[in-house]
C-alpha cells in the first residue's frame, strides 16, 4: 500500500509537522524535506537544496520519483514555485499543493488583498491605497479617522511590514518613510488602515477552488513577553480549539467570509489548490478579515494537525484532484497548546550552535523542530524560534501544564519560552 513520495518544502516547525503527519499516512512512502531541520531529519530524508531556485527543486521532483510537492513558506509560493511547475513538460502533472502567483497576490500584495476584499464584500477595515504619486490622498484619508492608524507595506516585509501608531504626525512621517525604501521595495505602495478593535483568531482551510474543509482554527501568541508584551515575533505559542468560537461565530464566518473567498477567487479565475490562513478580528462577535496568508501559519499548524484524524496525505490528493466534496473533515475535541522556545535575544540578535539536550526524555508532548541543526551527533540550535513544544489536555491549563512539564528536561544555553500560553483564557 505504501507508495507515494512526498517533497516537503521549508524548514520549521510547521514542516516537521506536515512530515509527522504524513508519516502517518499508509500510502506514504518516503518523504523528503527540503532544507529541513534536525527534527525532520529523524523521521525523514533531508535535502540541503535553496527552495526559491526552482530548478534544483526540479532535479530533487525528478532523481527522487517525487508524487507530490507540499510547499510550506510563503515565498516560493509568491515567487511563482506552482507557474514554474505549470508550465514545464514534467512537473505539469505533478501534484503541487499552493496557489499560482495570482493566487498568492492575497498574501504577497496586501493591496491586491484589501482590493479583493472589498470586491467580494468581506468584511475588513476601511483602507485607503497610497504611493508617492498620491500621498496627498493618504494624509486625508489618516485626518478622516481618529488614531491609532495601521500603515502596512504592500510587499512582504518578512512580518515586519505592519506599523501601529499613535500620532498622525508620526504616521504621516512613518508613511513618507514606507514610500521612500525603509521596508526596500515591498514599501512602494503602502496600505493604511482603520485600526481594529477586538480579540484575535486565525481560521484555516484547504481548498481545491470550487470544495474547501475547515481546518481546526487557532490563536498564536506574537509577542515575545508573557502577558503580550514586548515585540512581536513569528508566534511564541498557540492554542487550538479557541475557547470563545462557537457555532454562530463559525456560521458568520462561513458566509461573510469564507464562502466570498472562495466565490471571488474563482471569479478571478484564481485557480487555487492549497490552503488559506485567515487572520481574523473578531468584535463584539462580528469577525473581520486583518489578513490573508497563502500556507499554514506556524506555530499554528502545530496545534492544527494534531487535531486532524483524516489520513493527510488523502486530504492533499483530494485538493490537487479537486475531489475534496468526497472528504470529510474529522477534528478532535481534544484541546492542544504549542509552547515555542526561542533563543537569548529573539526575535533581535541572538546566537546559534548551543547544544539541546533532554530531547531523548520526552513522553507526553510532541516536540516538532524549528530552528534546529545536527551536527557531530548532537542537536544544536540553528534560528531564532528553536523547538515547539506541543501537547493535548482537557482544556488550555492542562495542556499548557504538559509542555511545561517536558520543557523541564529540555536544555539549551539561553532557552527562552512564554508561560502563559493561553492566559487570557484561564
Ligand atoms: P498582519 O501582518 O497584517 O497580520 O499584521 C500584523 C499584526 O498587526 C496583526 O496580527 C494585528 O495584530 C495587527 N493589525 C494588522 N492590521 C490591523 C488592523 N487593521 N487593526 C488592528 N490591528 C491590526
Ligand atoms: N503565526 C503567523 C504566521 O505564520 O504568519
Amino acid at each position: 500500500m505504501q507508495s507515494k513520495n512526498i517533497l516537503i518544502l521549508g524548514s520549521g516547525a510547521r514542516e516537521h509537522a506536515f512530515a509527522w503527519k504524513l508519516k502517518q499516512s499508509p500510502k506514504v512512502k518516503n518523504i523528503f524535506v527540503a532544507p529541513g531541520n534536525a527534527g525532520t531529519d529523524s523521521i525523514a530524508q533531508n535535502i540541503n537544496i535553496s527552495i526559491n531556485n526552482f530548478d534544483s527543486v526540479k532535479e530533487v521532483v525528478i532523481k527522487n520519483n517525487i508524487d507530490l510537492v507540499l510547499v510550506g513558506p510563503e515565498e516560493p509560493i509568491v515567487n511563482g514555485i506552482v507557474d514554474y511547475f505549470e508550465v514545464d513538460e514534467i512537473l505539469k502533472n505533478i501534484p503541487i499543493i499552493a496557489p499560482n502567483k495570482q493566487g498568492a497576490k492575497l498574501e504577497g500584495s496586501k493591496s491586491f488583498a484589501k482590493n479583493f476584499m472589498l470586491k467580494y464584500n468581506i468584511p475588513t477595515a476601511k483602507y485607503h491605497v497610497v504611493t508617492e504619486q498620491n500621498i496627498d490622498e493618504g494624509i486625508s484619508f489618516l485626518s478622516s479617522f481618529a488614531p491609532p492608524y495601521v500603515l502596512k507595506a504592500d510587499g512582504l516585509a518578512a512580518g515586519k511590514g505592519v506599523l501601529i501608531i499613535n500620532s498622525k504626525d508620526d504616521a504621516i512621517n512613518s508613511l513618507r518613510d514606507i514610500l521612500e525604501g525603509k521596508f526596500g521595495s515591498s514599501g512602494k505602495k503602502v496600505v493604511i488602515e482603520q485600526f481594529l478593535q477586538g480579540i484575535e483568531m486565525s481560521c484555516f482551510i484547504l481548498t481545491d477552488s470550487t470544495n474547501y474543509l475547515l481546518l481546526p482554527e487557532a490563536k498564536d501568541y506574537k509577542r515575545i513577553g508573557e502577558g503580550d508584551t514586548g515585540l512581536n515575533t513569528g508566534g511564541m505559542g498557540a492554542v487550538s480549539p479557541v475557547p470563545f468560537v462557537d457555532d454562530k461565530l463559525i456560521k458568520k464566518i462561513n458566509d461573510l467570509i469564507i464562502h466570498r473567498t472562495i466565490y471571488g477567487l474563482k471569479a478571478e479565475k484564481i485557480n487555487y489548490k492549497g490552503f488559506v490562513f485567515i487572520g481574523l478580528m473578531i468584535n463584539d462577535g462580528e469577525p473581520y478579515v486583518i489578513e490573508y496568508n497563502v500556507r499554514m501559519g506556524d506555530p499554528e499548524t502545530e496545534v492544527v494537525l494534531p487535531r486532524i484524524n483524516n489520513d493527510f496525505f488523502d486530504l492533499l490528493e483530494a485538493t490537487w484532484n479537486g475531489t475534496l466534496n468526497e472528504q470529510k473533515i474529522n477534528i478532535s475535541e481534544k484541546t492542544f497548546v504549542t509552547i515555542i522556545t526561542a533563543s537569548k535575544g529573539y526575535p533581535e540578535h541572538y546566537e546559534k550552535g548551543k547544544i539541546i539536550s533532554g530531547l531523548n526524555k520526552v513522553s507526553e508532548s510532541i516536540v516538532f523542530h524549528s530552528g534546529t541543526l545536527l551536527k557531530d551527533g548532537n542537536v544544536i540550535t540553528n534560528g531564532g524560534r528553536v523547538l515547539a513544544v506541543s501537547s493535548q489536555g482537557n482544556n488550555i491549563q492542562n495542556a499548557v501544564r504538559n509542555s511545561l512539564n517536558t520543557l523541564q528536561n529540555i536544555h539549551f544555553d539561553g532557552i527562552y519560552y512564554r508561560k502563559d500560553i493561553g492566559f487570557e483564557f484561564e
